[in-house]
């Protein structure tokens, strides 16, 4: 392979030799200001920065080692995976960009520690830890920055997933992407809180890959998007500096309804959010209305994600029972 992604790989990795045995884990990640559309498809390079707080223990656990009957070989929460599913394909795919052609068969276990009923989706916090346990098993003494790079290549939200806490991903200019990679930002804002209002725990009807491709390539409302959302990561990067989660909030849902509707004008037409998705988004509206301080994100499927101070837990899981309370910055 000689394609512009393995040119990364070459550069940032020693010469391969023969694999140790690594573990790895690595935070699923929620973006307040999203990556939302590429300007280079092939390195996941995007047009916009984004912003996103990772899910602390939400994550996965991954785990690389030679195999000892020769045959490459995928685990997902402990099930051995056919080598035509998608994910050990991909896995497999990704794990030959550090063997480079070297002969050494690997046996890959991930395990993601985010509960399915969540639904969420774990390529970013899978393609980070999976990143880490490579680099640890073919003995690439990589900075997070340089491990980023490459998770980044994995699937672009990956790059946030390296650390906890809030992380920017600067877009960056480099047509190499040398300089587009997450990095942690110094706030520790122990009161922020996540939750996760399940909605549709099945999976996507698009994957957010070809989404993103097709809103970039038709939609008309897309023009309107990486400026917007350039400036959105930037209020919301201040906000978090002021602690003003009223900022915070509204940017970020404003940020994640604007993503939606470029998805909307695409054609053919992308909807990710359900009928249910709406419910919990006017519940949330009219509570807001009688002074609950909670605000909405949603990713590119139906589930919704809210954003509020400690002081409002109670309220916001009296409100909307099924929610799962996410404390970012408590110890793990
Ligand atoms: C809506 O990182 O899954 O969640 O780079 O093609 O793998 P690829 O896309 P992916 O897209 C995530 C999109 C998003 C917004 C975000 O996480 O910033």
């Amino acid at each position: 392979m000689t394609d512009a992604a393995q040119m990364i790989f070459d550069r940032l990795l020693p010469p391969p030799g023969p694999p140790q045995a690594a573990q790895a884990r690595a935070p699923g990640n929620i973006a307040l200001a999203k990556y939302w559309g590429k300007r280079d498809p092939a390195l996941n390079l995007p047009c916009n920065s984004s912003l996103s707080v990772s899910l602390r223990d939400w994550g996965s656990i991954t785990r690389v080692a030679p195999a000892p009957d020769r045959q490459d070989a995928v685990w997902l929460n402990g099930e051995r995976l056919p080598g035509t599913s998608p994910f050990a394909m991909k896995a497999l795919a990704f794990a030959g960009r550090f063997r480079r052609g070297l002969d050494a068969p690997l046996h890959i276990r991930t395990t993601n520690t985010i509960p399915t009923a969540a639904g969420l989706a774990s390529s970013a916090s899978g393609f980070a830890a999976l990143t880490k346990a490579l680099c640890a098993a073919f003995g690439a003494d990589l900075d997070p920055a340089g491990q980023s790079q490459l998770a980044r290549i994995g699937s672009g939200s990956a790059c946030r997933s390296l650390w906890h806490g809030f992380v920017r991903w600067d877009r960056g200019r480099a047509p190499d992407g040398a300089d587009s990679h997450g990095y942690p930002l110094p706030d520790i804002w122990p009161g922020f809180r996540i939750a996760v209002i399940p909605v549709d725990i099945g999976p996507k009807a698009h994957p957010s890959r070809a989404g993103m491709n097709r809103t970039v390539a038709t939609s008309p409302l897309y023009a309107s998007w990486p400026e917007r959302a350039e400036a959105d990561c930037a209020d919301v990067r201040a906000a978090i500096e002021a602690r003003d989660l009223r900022t915070l909030g509204e940017t970020a849902e404003a940020n994640a309804l604007a993503m939606h509707a470029t998805m909307l004008a695409a054609r053919p037409a992308l909807i990710y959010l359900k009928p249910q998705t709406w419910v919990v988004l006017e519940t949330l509206w009219r509570a807001r209305a009688d002074g609950l301080v909670a605000y909405a994100t949603m990713d590119a499927g139906a589930n919704v994600k809210l954003i509020f101070l400690e002081n409002a837990a109670r309220d916001v899981q009296a409100a909307f029972p099924p929610a799962r309370v996410i404390a970012p910055f408590d110890p793990p």
